[in-house]
């Protein structure tokens, strides 16, 4: 169960390294930044979507569940990076997208009966805004994201089948397993019936229209375990980290087959030590969690967080019990690009997708080309300028990667200060000073690793900082 304590590196495959001078991100990229990826001590690399797409949503609107897009490579490509990263003692795990399809998938139109339809809309809400039924040759197919992203129907066998086959093909190209998109959306009411209003909060974050509704019958039919045992079925034991966007109370039966779900509630808490605490709190009653505090959907630590905070973010993902994602940029404090607050807009999530920044230069030396984001700040922010600076957030990350390994099983949240998140493994504390004030550290003992020097002094940890201490 290599994936337990493991820690795994999110790539965006469109921003990590440019081969061919394209200004897009490729695989013969990322092989040649595998050495980074070892030297900084992950597990496994995830790859958002390399699949044939026309890119609606990035990649996440799959053409074609068995081949690699022409942007990213081929499918020798694929192999050889599956093999160059075993050589360094890392796997690969893909993302599959099982919920949907592209609307240019051939089956959409081969099999127009592995999709969802209705002869009217119902109130079902897209993630994206709007309803989430579009009109085609007079009938309504159901989309829970994009209009070009057609809703598959897992009541049909037909495919069940189909994307138990895509699973395995790529399993046994060597894929360690998957991260699986958007489950909460694989199974609706079977008779497609509205949404009753909401009476209760959702517990996570939703859109001010979904808020309204109680989101009972769009997502989560109480039969989607039934759904996920099949792509259990199809991987064996590889793993599977689900991004099932519910409370944490509710992941038990998803559990069943996922080896773990993304902890949303830490993903979307705010930098308050008693909403982190809870989120935590909340997260660890049960086993199950995989930690993520920045990705492609919702930003960098720096800019989610506060550069002052980066640091203390990355001590917290990085030594919570479970597997944690990393996402690239994040161990060198990139910055999240310009762009304005709505997220779900068509472009409104390129701001969180800017370049790798791995040198100085102009390009970041992301790409010989026109890079298709230009990276936001490489003279400032880069892996070369960071690298051998013991001061850097890319050598705290790396310690911190390190330190890890030595944790102890346990885990146990301290009372500790306002202000102040702190919790036990095993006979280390770690102390998170969520403020920009000085705080009382809720433990003795000796610091190991530090956000900054100084963060913990004759008991007091300094504003906007963290610590990790061994001993009492
Ligand atoms: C979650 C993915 O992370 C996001 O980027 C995508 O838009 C939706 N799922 C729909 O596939």
């Amino acid at each position: 169960m290599w994936w337990q304590d493991a820690v795994i590196y999110q790539i965006y495959p469109r921003s990590f390294q440019d081969s061919d001078g394209d200004g897009i991100g490729d695989l013969p990229g990322i092989e040649r930044r595998l050495d980074h990826l070892a030297w900084l001590g992950v597990d496994a690399l995830w790859l958002s979507p390399i699949y044939p797409s026309p890119m609606y949503d990035m990649g996440y609107d799959v053409a074609d569940y068995k081949g690699v897009d022409p942007l990213f490579g081929t499918l020798e490509d694929f192999d050889r990076l599956v093999a160059a990263a075993r050589e360094r003692g890392l796997r690969v795990v893909l993302d599959v997208v099982p919920c949907h399809t592209s609307i240019e998938h051939p089956w959409f139109t081969e099999h127009r009966d592995w999709y969802i339809w209705r002869d009217e809309p119902n109130n079902w809400l897209s993630a994206f805004g709007g309803s989430a039924w579009s009109e085609l040759d007079g009938r309504y197919y159901l989309h829970s994201f994009y209009p070009e992203q057609p809703d598959l129907d897992w009541r049909n066998p037909e495919v069940v089948a189909a994307m138990q086959d895509a699973l395995r093909f790529w399993v046994e190209r060597g894929a360690a397993g998957y991260r699986v998109d958007a489950i909460d959306r694989l199974l609706k009411d079977p008779e497609l019936r509205d949404d009753p209003p909401a009476t209760e909060p959702f517990g996570l974050p939703v859109s001010e229209h979904e808020q309204k509704l109680a989101l009972t019958n769009s997502r989560n039919a109480p039969d989607t375990p039934k759904a996920l045992a099949r792509i259990r079925e199809a991987v064996d034991d590889h793993v599977l980290i689900g991004e099932v966007y519910l409370p944490s109370a509710r992941w038990q039966p998803y559990l069943e087959s996922l080896d773990a779900a993304f902890a949303f509630e830490l993903l979307r808490s705010e930098w308050d030590a008693a909403r982190l605490r809870a989120a935590i709190e909340a997260c660890t009653r049960r086993p199950g969690a995989a930690w993520v505090m920045s990705n492609h959907d919702f930003g960098r630590l720096v800019s989610r967080f506060g550069a002052e905070n980066a640091r203390s973010a990355a001590m917290l993902l990085l030594t919570l019990p479970g597997p944690a994602f990393l996402y690239q940029g994040d161990e060198i404090g990139q910055a999240d690009g310009p762009g304005g607050e709505r997220v779900y807009d068509r472009a409104g999530r390129d701001r969180f997708r800017h370049p790798m920044q791995w040198d100085g230069s102009s390009s970041g030396g992301f790409t010989t080309g026109e890079p298709w984001l230009p990276p936001v700040d490489p003279e400032r922010t880069n892996v070369e300028a960071q690298r051998d600076d013991p001061g850097s957030m890319l050598s705290l990350v790396r310690d911190l990667l390190a330190a890890r390994r030595v944790l102890g099983d346990g885990f146990e949240l301290l009372d500790a200060a306002p202000g102040v998140v702190a919790y036990r493994r095993g006979e280390h504390t770690i102390a998170v000073n969520a403020t920009p004030e000085e705080r009382p550290a809720p433990a003795a003992g000796e610091v190991v690793i530090e956000t900054r020097p100084g963060a913990l002094d004759g008991g007091v940890l300094a504003p906007s900082s963290a610590a990790m201490t061994i001993g009492i």
